[in-house]
């Protein structure tokens, strides 16, 4: 697959995602290979990744992410009334899918890290930069490295609402944080994604100081 178009095309997968398709656990080894060559800091890849393939606990979580959104959305899915004509009400469509379907999808895959820092060490900012710095690097480099190979995923976090209950689910320690969970299956068959829109560049960037010309 050519650079330019992995790094520009590889969009949150979610109504692309086969639900009946196998996964090979020798993919996903593979690409959890690749993850883990991101940056980290400090080098400590104080890490475990939580890949979750028994159906059981897969539809468990995905009771505790649909009454996470449920809760922000105060009880009931919105997406039919954005009717999926707006780029909002498509992502709604596409969010809420996910919501209906995650404990059908083939693998929830859970990062976590442990932080060498504590947040009276640094200040907050410092802390949590270390911290989602050295999960996030990987969470790409895994995305990049699924869709090589004719997978897809998505970034979710909305599981976090009910953290405690996904840690007592998991067994996760108390010193892990969880950063995202990650939905893995293959692309249905034919499926490609392209570019997608994004704010223009004169918008975001600035030379010098806040006010300064775009490059
Ligand atoms: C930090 C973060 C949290 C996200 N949380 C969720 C989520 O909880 N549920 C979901 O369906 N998508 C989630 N997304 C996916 C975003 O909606 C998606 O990345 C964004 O709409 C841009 O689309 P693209 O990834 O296809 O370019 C999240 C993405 C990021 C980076």
């Amino acid at each position: 697959m050519n650079i330019e178009y992995l790094l520009t095309a590889t969009r949150s997968a979610r109504k692309s995602i086969d639900l009946d398709a196998p996964v090979d656990s020798r993919d996903i080894r593979d690409c959890l290979r690749v993850a883990f060559q991101a940056p980290n800091g400090s080098n400590q890849q104080s890490w475990r990744w939580l890949v979750v393939a028994d159906p059981v606990i897969r539809t468990r979580i995905a009771a505790l992410y649909r009454d996470a959104y449920l809760q922000l959305t105060g009880g009931q899915l919105v997406a039919d009334m954005l009717e999926g004509k707006t780029p909002f009400g498509r992502l709604m469509s596409s969010t809420e899918w996910l919501v209906e379907n995650l404990a059908k999808v083939p693998l929830l895959v859970i990062p976590c890290y442990e932080p060498y820092l504590t947040r009276t060490e640094g200040g907050d900012s410092f802390y949590q930069a270390t911290l989602y710095g050295s999960i996030f690097p990987a969470v790409w480099n895994f995305q990049l490295a699924l869709h090589t190979r004719g997978y897809g995923t998505c970034v979710t976090t909305l599981h976090l609402h009910r953290e405690k209950e996904i840690r007592d689910l998991l067994g996760i320690p108390e010193s892990y944080v969880q950063g995202c969970l990650l939905p893995v299956g293959r692309l249905r068959a034919g499926h490609t994604f392209r570019p997608a829109g994004r704010r223009p560049l004169e918008e975001v960037i600035a030379v010098d100081s806040w006010d300064g010309p775009p490059v």
